[in-house]
């Protein structure tokens, strides 16, 4: 274990001193590791990256649920622990439920930031441990793959989440950060110089093991879950091992975590607080809904993101 912030930090600042660097999102250095572009800190950074694959100890019955930041990973932390917990809080519409009192980040755990700075070693008491990343797939440690940990990825349309990201960043309350504009945050997204950027290599590396194991790795689009949120959750609950039986559908168990999860539940539940300093819980739940980039891009800001997504996406069977 870590006996303090410092020490990670420090452990890994010659080796970061060796990477390409550039100014990225809201004027951030970021720093080029296996080909992707990371902050450096005490949280989603390149030095909790670095621990995570030096130091963490993967249980073969761990669930990884990973995204791209602002496609949907409070929503899929929800409904991945709605699912494999069900039988322990038996109605989701009881108080008791964590979901109705707590955010679901602190529901289910980041890998690169929760856990790294703190215990990499961390045992929840509940099996299995359900964990959420943005780290890519290059830069998972072996062992996940090693112990055939169960996968989940989940990706959304890119200009929702380039606008997402726009907004988010201006709710965080964070003195290194600098504001930016449309035009700026369009260039620096579109150059890949985002957390955890470029978008689309991202997104690729997990569908790409996706196709190669489908009994691995899930890919599934916020697009889709939004569309038949019913359907999706129920082929999320299989391959988590955790199908729904005959009567728990003639119950009405998909559709009580159906509702649990909603965007709209969740907003309700997360009005107040700080997810931790300077990050309202709030700020996870702003419209929650698809195709908003269309009243906050120009046709040419669209134009941009088109071209590059049609021309990163050749070859691969990603309808966002
Ligand atoms: P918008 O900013 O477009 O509203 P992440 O969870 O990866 O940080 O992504 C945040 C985005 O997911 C935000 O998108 C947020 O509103 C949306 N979101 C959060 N909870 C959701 C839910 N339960 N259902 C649908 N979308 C949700």
């Amino acid at each position: 274990e870590y006996a303090n912030l410092a020490s990670i930090l420090d452990r890994y600042k010659e080796k970061i001193a060796a990477f390409p660097k550039e100014k990225g999102w809201m004027g951030l250095d970021l720093y080029m590791y296996q080909g992707f572009w990371y902050s450096s800190g005490d949280i989603f950074s390149i030095e909790t990256t670095l621990a995570v694959q030096e130091t963490f100890q993967v249980h073969s019955t761990d669930i990884y649920l990973a995204t791209q930041p602002k496609s949907g990973t409070t929503w899929l932390k929800a409904l991945a622990f709605a699912i494999v917990n069900r039988k322990r809080y038996k109605k989701s519409t009881l108080s008791t439920h964590p979901l109705r009192s707590a955010n679901p980040h602190k529901c289910v755990p980041f890998l690169e930031t929760d856990i790294a700075k703190k215990t990499p070693t961390y045992l929840p008491e509940n099996q299995p441990r359900l964990f959420g990343t943005h780290m890519p797939y290059i830069a998972l440690p072996q062992s996940i793959h090693d112990s055939g940990c169960r996968i989940v990825y989940m990706c959304r349309n890119p200009k929702d989440v380039l606008v997402s990201l726009f907004h988010f960043g201006k709710k965080l309350s964070d003195r290194l950060r600098t504001e930016m504009s449309m035009d700026e945050m369009l260039e620096v997204y579109t150059k890949g110089l985002t957390p955890y950027g470029p978008y689309w290599d991202h997104v690729k590396e997990y569908y790409k093991a996706s196709t190669e194991d489908p009994t691995r790795v899930l890919f599934l689009t916020y697009e889709d879950m939004k569309k038949d949120t019913a359907n999706k959750l129920k082929q999320l609950a299989e391959f988590l091992g955790y199908p729904f039986t005959e009567e728990e559908e003639a119950n009405g168990a998909v559709e009580e975590i159906v509702r649990l999860c909603s965007f709209e539940t969740l907003k309700e539940v997360n009005q107040h607080g700080n997810f931790r300093e300077g990050v309202p819980n709030n700020t996870f739940f702003r419209e929650g809904k698809v195709g908003g980039w269309n009243n906050e891009l120009t046709k040419e800001m669209s134009q941009i993101m088109d071209d590059i997504t049609t021309e990163k996406f050749q070859g691969f069977d990603i309808s966002i």
